[in-house]
């Protein structure tokens, strides 16, 4: 395996193989594995992504899905460039994350982080102005669309301080910040969790609308199954690999199942098989629950 660079470019004979223009995001070979920074402990590592290709088309939707620490944030903050694998290659818009001039982070992305990372402090009107201003939003588009996000996401008039409002509420100010630049690139990390069904719906058929014109290219992560099946494309994440990474018709066809979570169960069981073979002490780990794939942090 090769040494890391900021971004997780790397190696040279991946970087050949990412050359595809078309794609909003590619992902080569990529490797992360966490080390423990205990002076007192033996350094021991953990491999959270192992070996993963991934590519995003533009103008599509990406729906993520895997259970709880199969390593979904950790890929997505390698993508925008907040974090670098260990070995790898990642291209966005056709730039590496973290190089200058790449808008990742910046103003080609839109992200919507897992934690929140909003200042409550600030009203809804200040933060949009604030996340407005350092994304390059004229004053006159700001108010516009400020209005627009208020009403589309259900949310309490802008003078509203952001650490008066419901953990639900301030998702969805996080949601809006992602969309409010219009960024080619938009990065979606459970933005649904906890969110009224309705809601959801319509945050599901924005990103169908944005993404139709061809300009705007969706990732979202989930951990649910149903609403992820409106995504053009879907990557199926299991133990830091892609078990699956297609069209949800396609999957379905190529597994012969009826579901997605039939499909999920299915090359789940060939990797915990797999995985058996390979090291015999190893236990397999829990099947996914219906509906909701289920959590591997204790793997
Ligand atoms: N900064 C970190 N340092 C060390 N280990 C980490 C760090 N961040 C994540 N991990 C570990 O990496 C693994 C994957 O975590 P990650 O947050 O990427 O999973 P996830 O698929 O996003 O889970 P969830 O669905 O619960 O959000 C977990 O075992 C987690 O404990
Ligand atoms: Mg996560």
């Amino acid at each position: 395996m090769s040494t890391s660079r900021p971004g997780g470019v790397s190696d040279t004979n991946s970087l050949a193989a990412v050359d595809d223009t078309s794609a909003a995001v590619v992902v080569r070979k990529a490797y992360k594995e966490y080390r423990s920074k205990s002076l007192f402990r033996r350094a021991a590592g953990n491999m959270v992504i192992r070996g993963l290709d991934m590519t995003v088309r533009r103008g599509t939707i990406y729906g993520l899905l895997g259970a709880s620490g199969c390593g979904k944030t950790t890929l997505i903050r390698s993508i925008v460039g907040r974090d670098q694998l260990t070995s790898g290659v990642i291209r966005t818009l056709g730039g590496t994350p973290g190089a200058p001039g790449s808008g990742v982070p910046g103003p080609a992305v839109g992200y919507m982080p897992q934690e929140l990372s909003l200042y409550s402090g600030f009203s809804i009107g200040e933060t949009f102005r604030y996340f407005g201003w350092l994304t390059g939003v004229q004053n006159e588009e700001l108010a516009e669309r400020t209005s627009g996000l208020l009403e589309f996401l259900d949310l309490p008039p802008s003078h509203c301080m952001v650490g008066e409002l419901s953990g639900g509420q301030q998702r969805r100010v996080s949601f809006a910040v992602a969309l409010l630049h219009r960024p080619p690139l938009l990065i979606l990390d459970e933005p649904t969790v906890g969110v009224d069904s309705v809601l959801r719906q319509r945050l599901w058929d924005h990103l169908l609308d944005i993404s139709a014109d061809g300009r705007t290219a969706v990732i979202i992560t989930t951990h649910y199954i149903e609403e992820a099946r409106q995504a053009h494309t879907l990557g199926l994440m299991r133990q830091g690999v892609l078990l699956a990474e297609d069209a949800p018709d396609r999957i379905l066809e190529r597994h012969r199942c009826g579901s997605i979570e039939q499909v999920f169960l299915k090359l789940s069981r060939a990797q915990a098989g797999a995985t058996t073979h390979r090291e015999a002490d190893v236990t397999a780990p829990a099947v996914p629950a219906a509906g909701r794939v289920g959590d591997q942090r204790s793997e």
